[in-house]
C-alpha cells in the first residue's frame, strides 16, 4: 500500500479518536488498538521523515482545550505514560532503565493506574490556589472552583518544610457507588443514564455550576509532587509525607526492589483491583529516586523513568440470576446468563453469553453462583469461571433444556457439533422471524424499507409465515395496522418488488441454509447455476466442489429434503425471484492466504464461523475440517475443542488467534 496514503489514513483515524475522547468524552476504540495505530504512525514517520507532518498527532501530548474555562499554562507539561501490555514489555522497560543508569542501584514504586481525569493542583503559602485539567498537556482549563468541591483535597495545609509554591498531580474520579446511585436516580426519573464513571467525572469537572459539581461527590487520588525546590529525595518520601498531611494517597502503592517484584505487584492486583471504589485500568511503575528520574529524563511525550502496564481485559464478579435460552435463525440454542448488573470496562453488563451446553457443563453453573465475567476484545462479555468459595451447596445446578423454549419441540444435538438445535424450522416462531430477517438483510435480498418490528408485527398478525409470503403482500394487508401511512406502505412494497432483481447467489444465501454463508452460496452458484440443479445434486457432486465438505453437503441435502422448503422455492419461483445465475468466477478480495489451509475451531468475536470461512476463501485460503500434518493454521476461538488443540500441538501446527488471523490478511 502507498505509504503516504496509509499515513494520512492513520492521522485521520487518530485525530478522530482523539477528538471523540478529549472533546466528547467518548472512547471509540480500545487503548491497545489506539496505541497500535499511534505506534504504526510513529514508525512510518521515523522511516519516512519527509512525509512526517508538523501537526501530526504524534507531536501532540493528546487532547485540546475546551472553551468555557479560562485556560492556564502548565508550569510543568502534563505528559502521558508509555504503555506496556505484557511481561516482556515490562522487562524491556527495566533493561532500558538498567542500561541508562549504569551500575547504580534503583528501586521502583508501583501504583495503580486510576481511571479518571488527570488534575493539577497548585499550592501557594499552604493554600490551594488553582486546580487545572490536563487539556493538551501544555495548557489546561482552570476549574479551581470545581476542584475545590473535592472533600478529600485540603484547601489549606500548615507545614514549614514545604516550599512556598508547589504542585500536586492526581486523578479526579467519580467513585463507582456514587455513579451507580446517580444512575439509579436518573433511571427513576426517566433521565438518560451516564455512560460510565470516567466520562461522568470528566463531564462533571467541566460543568459551569460548582454547586451541581459539589452534589456529585467527586474524589481524587494524588500521585505526584512537583516543584522547583523539591524537599524530597524520593517519590516514596513524598507519598508518605503527603499522606500524613491529609492528602488522599491511595494506600495501594508498594516499593519494589526489582522487576520481579513489579511483576508480583501486577499479579497481586489483577483481580483485587476490582474491589476498589473506582475503576483502574492498569498499574504505573515509577523510579523511586528523584535524582535518577531526572537523569533518565523524558522523551517528547512521556518520561523514561515511568511506564504503565495495562491489564488485558477487565474481569468483574457478579451473581448469575438465571439463564435464558435464545433460539437462533437456524434453530441453534444459545444459553445466555442474566446477571446482577455490574460495571465492566466502562459499561453496565447485564447479560453474558455461555455459548453452548458444553460450556455450561464445563463451568458447572449453579443457581446463585458468583461468576467472573470478562470482556475479551471488549465486545460480548463472557463467563470465565465461578467463585467456588461463594457457592451455596443447597442451590441446584442449571440444566440445559430438552425442549425448545419457544415452540417446545424436542431439541437435538447434531453429531460432532457443540450446539443443540430446535429442528422445527418451519413452525418455531423465533426461527421463522429470524429467517425472514436474514432474508431481507442487505447482504441478501436487501429489502430496505422493511424493519424487524414490521416483520414481527406481520408475523404476529399471521399476515406472513415465511419469506415467500413477502411477495404476496399488498396495501390491503397493512390496513388496520398502526403506524403505516400509504407512503411507507408503498416504500415497503416497492423494495420487495426491487428484490426480484437481486442475483441468485444472494437469494441462495438469503434462504439461510445452515452453514451456507455468502461465499459458499457464490461457490455453489458458480458450480450449479440454478436452484433446480443444486436441488438435484448428489452428495458426491456436492463434496466435489472445492470448499464444500461433509457438513455443508449434508446440510444442503437436508434442506432440499423438506417439503416446506420445496414449497417455498416453488412460490419464490412463481413470484419471479431470481433462482438461477451464470457466474464464472468468485470475486476475490486478495491472494494473501493463497496456498494456505485453515481449520476453524471455537467462537469468534468479529465473525460467525460461516463469515470466517468466507473471509479465508475470499483471500485465497482453503478451509478444511480436520487437523493433519499438512495443515498450515488452526484458528483458535473461545471454547475450542480440547482434542483439536491437543492434536494441533502434537503435529506442531501453528495455532493462531482471530487477531493474528486478521494480521495475516
Ligand atoms: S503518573 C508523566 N500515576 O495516567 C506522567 N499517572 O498516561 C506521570 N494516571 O493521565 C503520571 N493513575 O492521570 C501517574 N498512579 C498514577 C496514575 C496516573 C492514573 C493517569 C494520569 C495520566 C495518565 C498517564
Amino acid at each position: 500500500m502507498d505509504i503516504r496514503k496509509r499515513m494520512d489514513e492513520l492521522i485521520n483515524l487518530i485525530n478522530k479518536y482523539n477528538d471523540a475522547y478529549y472533546q466528547k468524552n467518548e472512547s471509540l476504540i480500545s487503548d491497545l488498538a489506539f496505541d497500535q495505530l499511534l505506534s504504526e504512525l510513529q514508525k512510518l514517520e521515523q522511516e519516512n521523515p519527509l512525509f512526517a507532518l508538523n501537526d501530526s498527532p504524534t507531536q501532540r501530548v493528546g487532547g485540546t482545550i475546551t472553551k468555557q474555562f479560562k485556560s492556564v499554562n502548565h508550569r510543568f507539561p502534563m505528559l502521558s505514560l508509555g504503555n506496556t501490555y505484557n511481561e516482556t514489555d515490562l522487562k524491556d522497560f527495566d533493561s532500558r532503565v538498567k542500561k541508562a543508569l549504569g551500575d547504580e542501584k534503583y528501586e521502583y514504586i508501583c501504583e495503580l493506574k486510576f481511571d479518571g481525569v488527570a488534575l493539577s493542583f497548585w499550592y501557594e503559602n499552604g493554600k490551594l490556589i488553582k486546580g487545572i485539567t490536563r487539556g493538551d498537556g501544555i495548557r489546561g482549563d482552570d476549574i479551581t472552583n470545581n476542584v475545590k468541591t473535592i472533600k478529600s483535597i485540603p484547601h489549606t495545609i500548615v507545614d514549614e518544610n514545604l516550599p512556598v509554591e508547589f504542585e500536586l498531580r492526581g486523578e479526579g474520579f467519580m467513585p463507582n457507588h456514587i455513579f451507580e446511585q446517580i444512575n439509579l436516580e436518573r433511571s427513576l426519573s426517566g433521565e438518560a443514564l451516564l455512560a460510565n464513571p470516567r466520562n461522568s467525572a470528566s463531564g462533571t469537572f467541566k460543568m459551569q455550576d460548582s454547586a451541581i459539581v459539589a452534589q456529585r461527590n467527586l474524589d481524587c487520588y494524588i500521585y505526584a509532587y512537583l516543584g522547583y525546590d523539591n524537599p524530597f529525595q524520593t517519590h516514596e518520601e513524598s507519598l508518605i509525607k503527603l499522606f500524613n498531611l491529609g492528602f488522599p494517597i491511595s494506600q495501594t502503592w508498594e516499593k519494589c526492589a526489582d522487576i520481579e517484584s513489579v511483576l508480583a505487584y501486577v499479579e497481586k492486583w489483577r483481580l483485587k483491583r476490582n474491589d476498589l471504589p473506582l475503576n483502574t485500568d492498569g498499574i504505573v511503575i515509577k523510579i523511586n529516586d528523584y535524582g535518577q528520574q531526572e537523569r533518565l529524563g523524558f522523551t517528547a511525550k512521556s518520561p523514561r523513568w515511568a511506564i504503565s502496564f495495562k491489564y488485558p481485559s477487565e474481569i468483574a464478579k457478579t451473581e448469575i440470576l438465571s439463564i435464558s435460552y435464545q433460539v437462533g435463525r437456524t434453530g441453534n440454542i444459545t444459553p445466555v446468563a442474566n446477571l446482577n448488573p455490574v460495571y465492566l470496562a466502562g459499561t453496565m453488563i447485564k447479560r453474558a453469553s455461555i455459548h453452548n451446553a458444553n460450556e455450561m457443563t464445563r463451568l458447572d453453573l449453579h443457581e446463585g453462583d458468583m461468576v467472573f465475567i470478562e470482556k475479551g476484545g471488549e465486545i460480548i462479555p463472557k463467563i470465565t469461571g465461578v467463585d467456588m468459595s461463594m457457592r451455596n451447596p443447597q442451590k441446584p445446578i442449571f440444566v440445559f433444556p430438552t425442549n425448545c423454549p419457544d415452540c417446545n419441540s424436542e431439541l437435538e444435538r447434531v453429531e460432532g457439533e457443540a450446539n443443540h438445535y430446535c429442528m422445527n424450522d418451519s413452525f418455531c416462531p423465533t426461527q421463522i422471524k429470524g429467517k425472514i430477517e436474514h432474508f431481507i438483510q442487505r447482504k441478501a435480498l436487501n429489502i430496505e424499507n422493511l424493519g424487524v418490528e414490521t416483520i414481527d408485527l406481520l408475523f404476529e398478525k399471521s399476515i406472513i409465515k415465511d419469506v415467500g409470503d413477502l411477495y404476496k403482500l399488498s396495501t390491503l394487508d397493512f390496513i388496520g395496522l398502526d403506524g403505516f401511512q400509504s407512503k411507507s406502505i408503498q416504500n415497503i412494497l416497492s423494495s420487495i418488488e426491487k428484490s426480484k432483481t437481486v442475483p441468485f447467489r444472494k437469494v441462495l444465501f438469503g434462504l439461510g441454509i445452515r452453514h451456507v454463508g455468502a461465499t459458499i452460496a457464490e461457490k455453489l452458484v458458480i458450480e450449479f447455476k440454478s436452484i433446480n440443479n443444486l436441488r438435484e445434486a448428489s452428495y458426491e457432486e456436492l463434496i466435489a466442489v472445492p470448499e464444500i465438505g461433509d457438513r455443508i453437503a449434508l446440510s444442503i441435502i437436508s434442506f432440499f429434503g423438506k417439503k416446506d422448503n420445496i414449497d417455498l422455492i416453488t412460490r419464490l419461483e412463481q413470484s419471479k425471484v431470481q433462482l438461477s445465475e451464470e457466474i464464472l468466477e468468485l470475486e476475490q478480495e486478495s491472494k494473501s492466504l493463497e496456498g494456505k489451509s485453515f481449520v476453524i475451531s471455537g467462537v469468534f468475536q468479529n465473525f460467525d464461523r460461516d463469515g470466517l470461512r468466507d473471509k479465508i476463501i475470499l483471500n485465497g485460503g482453503k478451509v478444511v475440517s480436520s487437523i493433519s500434518s499438512k495443515l498450515d493454521y488452526l484458528i483458535a476461538g473461545d471454547n475450542m475443542g480440547p482434542s483439536k488443540l491437543e492434536k494441533a500441538n502434537q503435529l506442531l501446527i501453528k495455532i493462531i488467534t482471530e487477531e493474528e488471523f486478521l494480521n495475516l490478511l
